[in-house]
């Protein structure tokens, strides 16, 4: 026993220092929550789970009041004293931080007293917040409804992106949830924030793919100046396109964003020179032709199979063959253990969207009807998305 506690202590040192590659540090996770599962009386880990809705109920209501910004300005800062800057009664404050506090997001110094840790800075940062308001605002009736759905609906898997389980829980007229939010302003602004801090602290896929030797300096497929090396396909705010053109600054080319109407042409979204901003609506419109790269991340988990096959059809008919590399990033769910990140990742697909994360076998078949050939499938180091490198079949 002295031995195993030896181990986990040594363990949390060295992530405390933050030296561990980031395969480990998810398998490490998943290692320790297996043990606090194991060292919990089945009872309370049931417990705690069904009480866990508050836990998220109190962080959106926080959020919304401005209050981890005000802790993380303020530094020591009491209840009272948040009362008066949010206009909210002082011991309803108090009640909703307790269970923050509880749960490590806020830390408490002294009686009604609060300070910032690493959780708090955390959450007054915009992307997090943009995280916290999307999943909660765009998720939570839709959870909340979701077994009274099913039950109506024979258990079916839901596949009508228009008619799911957002519009029963939302009660809202037939329109998936990217229409429902073209004149919800706030909405919208924290589903695109979002989708800027979707990868958590994931390591972006320019971190870890060999994007120079598997992409870049193949010499069969020369980019110049005025070639088109880069297109994100409904790359939302630009933040992947952003990473990719910074880190590969060297190689010439130019760049285009697409996405809807109000996402490209928002007054706010400055993405400096070289990057073009073309609107578009991908069951429509081609996007640029014959470039080098097409990027799509996060796009295919949105949409059914059916729905899919239109957008792939609006790339695959300009990709030059022999020439362009259409790049899919999305979870590539493992037949057997997959972690619990995509596992639930997987679940808000269903409640907002009626659509999916996709095992191998399903990006196969999915794929190969697109007309795709797939050059490979590249796995993430930890329990993020996969790469899956394509192009246009001989
Ligand atoms: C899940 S987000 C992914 C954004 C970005 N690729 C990323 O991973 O951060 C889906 C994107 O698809 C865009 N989108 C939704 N419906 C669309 C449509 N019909 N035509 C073009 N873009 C659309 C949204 O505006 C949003 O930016």
């Amino acid at each position: 026993m002295t031995n195993l506690q030896h181990a986990i202590e040594s363990a949390a040192a060295l992530a405390a220092n933050g030296n561990i590659p980031e395969g480990q540090r998810i398998a490490l996770i998943e290692a320790a929550t297996k043990l606090i599962t194991a060292l919990q009386k089945p009872e309370d880990a049931i417990t705690k789970l069904t009480y866990w809705p508050s836990q998220f109920m109190c962080m959106r209501t926080l959020l919304e009041l401005g209050v981890f910004s005000l802790i993380v300005e303020r530094g020591n800062v009491t209840s009272a004293e948040l009362a008066e800057a949010t206009n909210a009664d002082k011991i309803l404050l108090e009640r909703l931080l307790r269970v923050l506090t509880a749960a490590g997001y806020v830390a408490e110094p002294d009686v009604s007293t609060y300070a910032a840790n690493a959780l708090t800075k955390a959450l007054a940062t915009r992307p997090v917040a943009g995280l916290v308001e999307a999943i909660f605002d765009g998720g939570m009736k839709s959870f909340a409804s979701l077994p009274e759905y099913l039950e109506k609906t024979g258990y079916k898997n839901p596949s009508e992106q228009a008619d799911g389980p957002f519009q029963y829980g939302f009660n809202t007229p037939k329109v998936d949830l990217f229409t429902y939010m073209a004149d919800k302003p706030k909405l919208q602004n924290s589903f695109q924030t979002f989708f800027e801090a979707d990868r958590g602290s994931r390591p972006s896929w320019v971190d870890w793919f060999p994007v120079k030797e598997r992409l870049l300096d193949d010499a069969t497929k020369p980019v110049r100046e005025d070639d088109i090396l880069y297109v994100d396909v409904a790359g939302g705010r630009g933040h992947d396109l952003l990473a990719f053109k910074q880190k590969f600054s060297e190689y010439p080319g130019r760049y285009v964003l697409h996405d809807l109407p109000h996402v490209v042409n928002d007054k706010t979204l400055s993405l400096g020179e070289g990057v073009e901003k073309k609107q578009f609506n991908f069951f429509q419109d081609q996007v640029m032709p014959g470039a080098r790269l097409y990027y799509m991340k996060f796009i295919m988990h949105d949409w059914s199979d059916e729905r899919c096959l239109i957008i792939l059809k609006n790339v695959t008919s300009v990709m030059r063959k022999g020439y362009s590399n259409l790049i899919i990033e999305d979870f590539i769910l493992p037949p057997t253990g997959c972690p619990l990140l995509p596992a639930m990742w997987d679940m808000e697909m269903m409640a907002m969207l009626s659509a999916m994360e996709r095992s191998e076998i399903q990006w196969r078949e999915l794929l190969s009807k697109a007309g795709l050939e797939i050059e490979g499938f590249y796995p993430p180091p930890g329990d993020g998305t996969g790469i899956i490198v394509t192009s246009l079949k001989e």
